[in-house]
């Protein structure tokens, strides 16, 4: 569906879309039900496989890929044309190979750690079986939902599968917190709910004078910790467990929440705002790093499949708010000079405490 006939765009009544609106529609729609369908249980099949690691080492013939994935050779041929349809692989000569796109987001998780889909995969395709299949009967309130892996975490386990989700998108927006944070003159950053430590890996590789104490649950500790040594950070970022939402936050020059505010509601975010404010010096700085969820032309399909789960629990902060409430908020609680960088869909607001 790529061109549209020359027919007359007339309206039969006030309601009705005009043959032009009605051609963007039906893409819509398509998208909606036939793209998600294929997109996502193709990428599923194929990871099930194996194709994406087997292709991401070389490239391999249909009879190869046929043995090592113990498939039926013309059934995976049809599996293969269909993923060359959609993107996922190319065809030269005999040799099925990964397009850059496939490898870069489904294939060697390890290697593309901050920039990877491989994770999503499997906790999407556990929701789909165990949730997202029952939705009506969520929404009449037949059914709950229940997390896979409990949450809050518990255990080192539990954390580890949170915090390898968490960790999997955060490249494009990382570079945009290293380009426009005002971190040059800071010497100790509290960061809150700081995840698995590598956005203050990133931060402390930017800026050679800082150090990071990084808030986050008990469970979650030396997951952090064994990550910073391995990067060579260990003396310089100091993981310690926090409960962000009921007790002080140590004493720094600068506060960074990174993609914690952004599912609360504006009550919830200034008390978080002021215990920043009170753990702050004059002058001291706060950053808040959130993704977009409000903007209307572009719904957050990432945070969608959360605020879906959420409608199934008893009680849940999630909700919508516009990022443009920071700067009130900031200022009822204190803070001044409040800017807005933003980038990748995601904003970054500074402040600093007068
Ligand atoms: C959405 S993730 C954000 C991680 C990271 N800041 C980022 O932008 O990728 C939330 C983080 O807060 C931590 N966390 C959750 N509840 C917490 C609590 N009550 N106190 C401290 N940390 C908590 C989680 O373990 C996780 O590391």
């Amino acid at each position: 569906m790529t061109t549209v006939p020359s027919v007359d765009a007339t309206k039969t009544n006030g309601t009705d879309l005009t043959q032009h609106d009605l051609f963007a529609a039906t893409n819509r729609a398509y998208d909606m039900v036939f793209k998600g369908t294929v997109d996502f249980f193709v990428i599923k099949a194929a990871k099930d496989l194996g194709l994406f690691d087997l292709l991401a080492s070389a490239p391999r013939t249909l009879a190869d890929l046929a043995t090592l994935t113990e498939t039926v050779p013309p059934r995976l041929e049809k599996f293969l044309i269909t993923m060359e349809q959609i993107g996922l692989v190319t065809r030269q000569g005999d040799a099925w190979q990964l397009t850059p796109f496939a490898d870069q987001f489904f294939a060697d998780p390890e290697r593309h750690r901050n920039m990877t889909m491989v994770p999503f995969v499997d906790y999407i395709a556990d929701l789909i079986e165990n949730y997202y299949l029952r939705l009506a009967d969520v929404v009449r309130g037949k059914v709950d939902f229940t997390s896979i892996v409990p949450h809050p975490p518990r255990t080192r386990e539990d954390s580890l599968f949170y915090e390898t989700l968490h960790r999997s998108n955060i490249q494009l927006f990382t570079e945009l917190l290293i380009k426009r944070a005002r971190l040059a003159d800071v010497q100790t950053l509290i960061d809150v709910g700081g995840g698995i430590g590598d956005i203050a890996a990133a931060l402390c590789q930017a800026f050679p004078q800082l150090k990071v104490t990084l808030i986050n649950l008990p469970s979650a500790l030396d997951l952090v910790r064994e990550n910073v040594a391995a990067k060579g950070l260990a003396d310089r970022i100091t993981p310690v467990a926090i409960d962000m939402y009921r007790e002080p936050y140590p004493p720094g020059d600068a506060v960074l929440f990174s993609r914690i505010l952004y599912p609360m509601n504006a009550q919830f975010c200034t008390m978080l705002l002021r215990k920043a404010y009170d753990a702050l010096p004059s002058g001291g700085r706060i950053l808040i790093l959130d993704m977009v969820i409000s903007d209307p032309n572009h719904p957050n399909y990432d945070y969608l499949t959360h605020y879906l789960c959420a409608i199934g629990m008893g009680f849940s902060v999630l909700e919508f708010k516009d990022h443009a409430v920071y700067p009130d908020l900031l200022r009822q609680v204190g803070f001044t000079d409040v800017t807005l960088d933003e980038g990748y869909e995601h904003v970054l607001y500074q402040a600093v405490k007068p």
